[in-house]
């Protein structure tokens, strides 16, 4: 390799990384952006489900997420329109919140201690819950 290609290549590698630190800092100024602004209880709860709740209940509601599958207890399917009569809006509150046992379910499903003091975002995944009575939406819940 000559000099002239060396410091060519040189060159390439230093612009290389300035362009990774840039594209990295204005990663970082775009999360920024984004905690400043408070999300809504309602998006809020949203990511909560598909993140931590869909992880045993299933992005559908199914019952049959990874780690659901593998459970002693079956997580209910939030599409059957008999479950969803079976049960009341503070059952599903309260099991959120507390977990379970707390009405009378298996511990297996979790309480949510950091949920239950935010109880605008129980009440939106009270809702998700009830929206997911079956998988067709109509076009009101979207
Ligand atoms: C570790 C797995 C797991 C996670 C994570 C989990 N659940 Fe559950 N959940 C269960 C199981 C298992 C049951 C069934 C309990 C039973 O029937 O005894 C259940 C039951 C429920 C019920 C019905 C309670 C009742 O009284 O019948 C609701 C509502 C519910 N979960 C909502 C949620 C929401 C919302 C989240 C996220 C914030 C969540 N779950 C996270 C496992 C989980």
């Amino acid at each position: 390799m000559n000099r002239r290609t060396s410091a060519m290549l040189v060159s390439v590698a230093v612009g290389c990384s300035v362009l990774t630190i840039t594209r990295y800092a204005t990663a970082m100024a775009d999360t920024d952006s984004a905690t400043a602004e408070q999300p809504t209880p309602r998006l809020e709860a949203q990511q909560y489900f598909s993140t931590t709740c869909a992880t045993c209940h299933g992005v559908q509601g199914d019952g049959k997420g990874p780690a659901g599958k593998a459970l002693a207890v079956k997580p209910p399917d939030f599409r059957s329109l008999k479950w969803q009569k079976s049960i009341r809006d503070e059952e599903i509150e309260q099991a959120i919140a507390f977990g379970g046992q707390k009405v009378g379910k298996s511990s297996l499903m979790p309480a949510f201690p950091y949920l239950a003091q935010r109880p605008e975002v129980i009440k939106a995944l009270r809702e998700i819950v009830r929206e997911l009575r079956t998988t067709k939406r109509s076009p009101t819940h979207r």
